[in-house]
């Protein structure tokens, strides 16, 4: 893992006081910290962008003598990397905000669950687990709350991509293998050890600190209407300044582009090799829930890329990453690669490359979890915005 300092704009994260989401959260009842949660509008960061409140609502509201805060820091997309700096430099904010959570729908419990490719974090949290219950910040009757009491483990992943899917990683840390499961039941009512579940992004967890400490209103007042807030993003690929950057939602990727430092851009995967290729005539686009959503992960292709070698680079992965318990995602990610191999060679007619594009628009509706029904958006994008390129090379191969 390399130890260079990532590049980043100032983070919100860095100015925030120490411990005062949870000091104002736990001076509130249960119902005013959802409330706060709720003013906010803050949408879940780990891509699906779902209402934060409204998932601890639920499982505040779900009756059990256990309930359990899971910290999803599986981090596994492709070109994400925000979360590995999150928690390198601000896992007491994400604490914090797995606390109050703990707070809020009523659990003793919280796991981080931590991709296995970062096992050099794990000695970090642990230290700082162990620093907050000797300050009283984790364990019994936290910052005196008589009553309340949270505290927190760490477990492992083991690098599948798949488990960062909120059930997947829920069967993971059952103990099972790692694969999603039908829902409902939702894990808010039936999660780990079919106990009420939350499972929420780092970021997620972060930001519900500083809003319970500076308050809904705060948040709410920067971004755009549906797309509360300042969001991370992972930004790699072509250009000067690759790194983590902190920004509203709403700002258009001309204008993340420029911030970055780059130049002659021909496309940008926006949301991780299971987002969308957006191409250059579609960058006064805006990053929102309302536009093109995502989990903060933009990389930059230059004019010299050629985008079937990033589609089947892409497919390649998510070969390697599908469960293989859905035939759509199973079967059809390999079809697709094939396809797209064939491609490549100059081998593939309109009519077998209209067949790969339904088959993706198959495996989208008919796959089993966000892993298969999102592995043919990269491809699928792709070929539409990039069909001249990919078939002038077929008529360059057929000549020849
Ligand atoms: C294949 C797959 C991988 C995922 N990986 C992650 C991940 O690494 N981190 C994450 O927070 N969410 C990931 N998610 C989304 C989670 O299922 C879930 O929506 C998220 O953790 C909820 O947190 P949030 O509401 O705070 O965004 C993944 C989803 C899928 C389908
Ligand atoms: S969509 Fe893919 S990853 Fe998800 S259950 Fe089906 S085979 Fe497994």
């Amino acid at each position: 893992m390399s130890t260079m300092k990532t590049i980043t704009n100032t983070l919100t994260f860095s100015s925030v006081e120490p411990d005062a989401g949870l000091k104002a959260a736990l001076s509130k009842s249960r119902a005013d910290v959802i409330a706060e949660l709720n003013a906010s509008n803050l949408k879940g960061r780990g891509g699906a962008g779902f209402p934060t409140s409204v998932k601890w609502n639920l499982a505040a509201a779900a009756k059990s003598d256990k309930k359990y805060v899971v910290c999803n820091a599986d981090e596994g997309e492709p070109g994400t990397f925000k979360d590995r700096l999150i928690l390198s430099d601000y896992a007491n904010l994400v604490i914090e905000g797995m606390t109050i959570a703990g707070y809020a729908i009523g659990a003793k419990t919280g796991i981080i669950y931590l991709r296995g490719e970062y096992s050099y974090l794990r000695g970090p949290l642990t230290a700082i687990i162990a620093k907050r219950r000797a300050a009283n910040l984790l364990g019994a009757d936290i910052m005196g709350k008589s009553g309340f009491a949270f505290d927190i483990i760490l477990r492992m992943g083991a690098g599948a991509y798949v488990c960062g899917e909120e059930t997947a990683l829920i069967e993971s840390l059952e103990g099972h293998r790692g694969e999603s499961r039908n829902r409902p039941p939702f894990p808010v009512d039936t999660g780990l050890m079919g106990n009420p579940t939350i499972v929420n992004n780092v970021e997620t967890l972060a930001w519900a600190a500083c809003i319970l400490g500076k308050g809904g209103d705060w948040f709410k007042s920067m971004g755009t209407e549906k797309s509360a807030g300042r969001k991370l993003f992972s930004v790699s690929g072509d250009c000067a300044r690759p790194g983590v950057y902190e920004f509203p939602l709403g700002i258009t990727i001309q204008e993340l582009l420029d911030a970055i430092g780059a130049e002659d851009v021909k496309a940008v995967q926006v949301g991780g090799a299971s987002g969308h290729c957006v191409p250059a005539g579609q960058f006064q686009r805006a990053l929102s829930f309302e536009d093109i959503p995502t989990g903060g992960s933009m990389i930059v292709f230059g004019q010299h890329r050629d985008m079937l070698d990033v589609a089947i680079n892409f497919l390649d992965f998510f070969v390697e990453e599908s469960c293989g318990q859905c035939t759509p995602c199973r079967e059809g990610n390999e079809k697709l690669l094939e396809g797209a191999l064939l491609l490549e060679e100059g081998r593939c007619s309109m009519a077998y490359l209209k067949d790969l594009c339904a088959l993706g628009e198959s495996m989208q509706l008919a796959s089993k979890c966000g892993l298969g029904q999102s592995s043919a958006n990269a491809f699928l994008s792709i070929v539409k915005y990039f069909k001249d390129e990919i078939l002038g090379r077929t008529a360059v191969a057929q000549a020849g």
